[in-house]
């Protein structure tokens, strides 16, 4: 029968020790996890304000994820951190990741500022690899973010993962990846070389995209001015004649692009009033 005062065998892990860093390890994987949703949440306020306010949308995909347990032992394993949840929490701070696709490029800035200006996140490396981009042709913008998570035992801070990409790089990043990545010992130079023209070529793509992109918005601007201009010379909440209603002359009715539940929700509203919307 035991009696509690066995030796315990030096060389063999001691269970309990075991069982205790796994639990700790647990814990770093469920506030990862917390701390993405929170800035899931964030980026998903900041996308619906900007459509509604803008009717624009900033955002063409949001993907996330925590690194499996697989990656997180490989990732420590190569970059010689000890196995422990402290040396882990404080070392691989892209367990919880997120990567953001933008329309275009001057949007990921955006799309920063407007992350890093909410006053509870504290940027903790920012790595912008668009102004200079890997010598392989690698562009996106990488933020490592630091978000409270509100626990039952207190708040913690969790360091969060943020790529900010265009369309045109994360097409260019899928495919060099699916290609290649961290294995391009083998692969013959004028691949290499094909890998960062096809990646100048896509860099190239975002630059007349927001050009275009610009030109037309400068358009729509003109030949909204121009409306307005011509609507103020007809008279102000004037009276249709046909139906007899008042006409409103007021910045919200101009307002082009309204979705369509805008549009009958507004409609409705005027009509309560007795009021009608002016012709466009
Ligand atoms: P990791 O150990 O991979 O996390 O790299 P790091 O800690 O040195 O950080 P870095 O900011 O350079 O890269 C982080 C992540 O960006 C990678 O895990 C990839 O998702 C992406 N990335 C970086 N360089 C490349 C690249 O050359 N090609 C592709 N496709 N993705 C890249
Ligand atoms: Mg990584």
């Amino acid at each position: 029968m035991a009696d509690g005062n066995e030796m315990t065998d030096p060389t063999k892990p001691d269970p309990n020790e075991i069982y205790d860093r796994l639990t700790r390890i647990r814990h770093l994987l469920m506030t990862r996890e917390f701390g993405l949703q929170e800035i899931l949440t964030k980026i998903d306020i900041l996308r619906s304000e900007f459509q509604y306010s803008h009717d624009y949308n900033p955002i063409e995909h949001v993907s996330s994820r925590v690194k499996s347990l697989d990656s997180i032992i490989s990732k420590a394993h190569r970059k010689g951190v000890p196995f422990t949840a402290e040396d882990i929490g404080t070392n691989l701070l892209d367990i919880a990741g997120i990567r953001l696709t933008c329309s275009f490029v001057s949007d990921t800035y955006t799309m920063r500022d407007l992350l890093l200006s909410q006053s509870d996140l504290t940027l903790i490396r920012e790595r912008d690899y668009i102004k200079d981009p890997k010598p392989n042709g690698y562009q996106s913008l990488h933020l490592i973010i630091e978000v409270p998570v509100f626990l039952a035992e207190g708040p913690e801070r969790v360091p969060v993962e943020i790529q900010l990409r265009t369309v045109a790089m994360d097409f260019w990043a899928s495919l060099e990846h699916k290609i290649h990545y961290k294995d391009d010992s083998d692969v013959p130079r004028h691949l290499t070389d094909a890998l960062k023209l096809a990646a100048d070529m896509s860099s190239s793509l975002d630059v007349s995209m927001e050009r275009i992109h610009k030109e037309i918005l400068e358009l729509h601007a003109k030949e909204e001015a121009a409306r307005s201009g011509s609507n103020d010379e007809q008279a102000d909440d004037s009276t249709s004649p046909s139906t007899g209603t008042r006409r409103l002359h007021h910045p919200v009715a101009q307002r082009q692009a309204m979705s369509d539940d805008s549009q009958e929700l507004f409609q409705a509203v005027l009509e309560s009033f007795g009021m009608s919307r002016p012709q466009e």
